[in-house]
């Protein structure tokens, strides 16, 4: 259940974020609008070999972000629904960029809520139009052949840029 007071409402918004994109960065500076205090979190997996650390992850969103006062970087691992209960959220927020997209979120929105008793909801936003082909699974791959993406903020091209050790026009001039 959501707080009485929507201006009190707490917003949990969790992903991988290897790395943040600016369909990410779209998302979440929209959603820090309506919320009162968003917590983007980045998920901690030990089962997946990551492009990068969750401490890189957690800095490229805390540089791309510095700006918005009441959004607040962490990091979690283990089940969702446990982490937002525990922060005291009200809700979930994940950004739609096409209705595959709904089809693989809506399963995982009504489990944690039943996993949750109830407590915690999810909310959609959908993608601005300029972010619907942006990924992060399109930059990881694209970089694995030296290309840094316009889809990425700034910190992050450097990052992907250092890593491929790619030299490109505004390295040269
Ligand atoms: O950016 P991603 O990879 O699409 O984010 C997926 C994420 C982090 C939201 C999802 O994998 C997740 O919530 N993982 C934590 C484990 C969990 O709670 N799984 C859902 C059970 S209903």
């Amino acid at each position: 259940m959501f707080h009485e007071n929507t201006e009190d409402m707490t917003i949990v918004y969790p992903g991988s974020f290897d790395p943040v994109t600016l369909g990410h960065i779209d998302i979440t500076r929209r959603a820090a609008e309506f919320a009162h205090r968003l917590v983007v979190a980045v998920l901690d997996n030990p089962h997946k070999e990551p492009m990068f650390s969750v401490a890189e992850r957690v800095s490229f969103l805390q540089d791309s972000l510095a700006d918005v006062s009441n959004v607040e970087i962490d990091s979690f691992s283990g089940l969702l629904a446990d982490y937002v209960v525990k922060k005291g959220a009200d809700a979930v927020l994940r950004g739609l960029r096409c209705a595959d997209d709904f089809g693989n979120e809506f399963p995982y929105a009504v489990c944690n809520k039943a996993i949750s008793g109830g407590r915690v909801e999810t909310i959609f936003l959908p993608a601005s139009p300029e972010f619907v082909h942006v990924s992060s699974s399109i930059v990881r791959e694209v970089a694995n052949f030296g290309v840094v993406s316009d889809f990425v903020p700034p910190v992050v091209r450097v990052a992907i840029e250092k890593r491929f050790l790619i030299l490109t026009d505004s390295v040269d001039s």
